[in-house]
């Protein structure tokens, strides 16, 4: 039996992508901020409370699946939080830009460091990171999540370049506008601009179209592809005029 790794698995993305995993007849070892599940999840699911942001957490996560499991086959990277206060970039504080960036950013990065080191051991594996098409996109109101969702880009770069070697895919991807808890808030504001225009395919993405997009990247049907980033998006990256 394979054996994923999912953080964020108790939000939107995260969940959906668990449940496709599991109905695939995968293992999934989830870990959340959260001190519980919103719902229960059917299959080998073992649920891990901790902050990814946290050095700790971090451990204690990788090592409840490997003393479970033995083996990490694939790694899902979801958990990631948009700043608590959207301020503008010139007012942008120090403490909101670390609360972003070590969550986002930092965490990511490092929990992929620990969990590739033991892939690297099986000389196979599979990394899929939830970056944003704010990773290329401004939004002047939360620069510190653009500029740690840029940074997840650089780490799928690196790391699938490191990681080639060992047989280890490492590809993203980057959801546009997706109804989950992350965007309830904005609710408003994206209807208006999906109904002005402003995607091609012009409706929310849902969280099982990207739970899809990672599934392909991660059931080994791609093996030539690494460092690559799919736009799951409704078409939002096409330049038109
Ligand atoms: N919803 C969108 O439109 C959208 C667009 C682009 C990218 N994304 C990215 O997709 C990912 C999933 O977001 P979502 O839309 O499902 O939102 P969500 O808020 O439903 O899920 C995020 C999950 O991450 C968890 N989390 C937050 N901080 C954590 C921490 N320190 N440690 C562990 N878990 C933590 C939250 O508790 C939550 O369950 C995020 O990285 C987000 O940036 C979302």
């Amino acid at each position: 039996m394979k054996v994923a790794l999912v953080t964020g698995v108790a939000g939107g993305i995260g969940f959906a992508t668990a449940e496709l995993l599991l109905e695939n007849g995968i293992a999934v070892v989830g870990m959340d901020v959260l001190p519980q599940m919103p719902k229960e999840l059917e299959g080998e699911f073992t649920y891990f409370q901790g902050d990814l942001s946290n050095k700790e957490a971090r451990e204690n996560y990788v090592k409840t699946a490997m003393d479970k499991y033995g083996k990490i086959d694939i790694l899902v990277n979801v958990a990631g939080v948009a700043p608590k206060v959207r301020a503008d970039i010139l007012e942008m504080t120090e403490e909101s830009y670390d609360f972003v960036m070590n969550i986002n950013t930092k965490g990511t990065l490092f929990l992929t460091q620990a969990v590739a080191n033991i892939m690297k051991e099986n000389n196979s594996g599979s990394i899929v990171n939830i970056s944003s098409m704010s990773g290329y996109t401004s939004s002047t109101s939360r620069g510190e999540y653009c500029i740690s969702k840029a940074g997840v880009t650089m780490i799928t770069t690196l790391f699938a370049d490191r990681l080639a070697e060992y047989g280890i895919m490492v590809n993203e991807i980057r959801p546009g506008i997706i109804a989950t808890g992350m965007t309830d808030k904005v609710k408003a504001k994206y209807d208006a601009l999906i109904d002005g225009g402003l995607l091609p395919i012009k409706r929310w993405g849902e969280p099982s179209d990207i739970a899809n997009a990672v599934w392909t990247l991660c059931n080994g049907s791609l093996p030539y592809v690494t460092g690559q980033s799919i736009d799951v998006d409704g078409g939002f990256h096409i330049r038109r005029l």
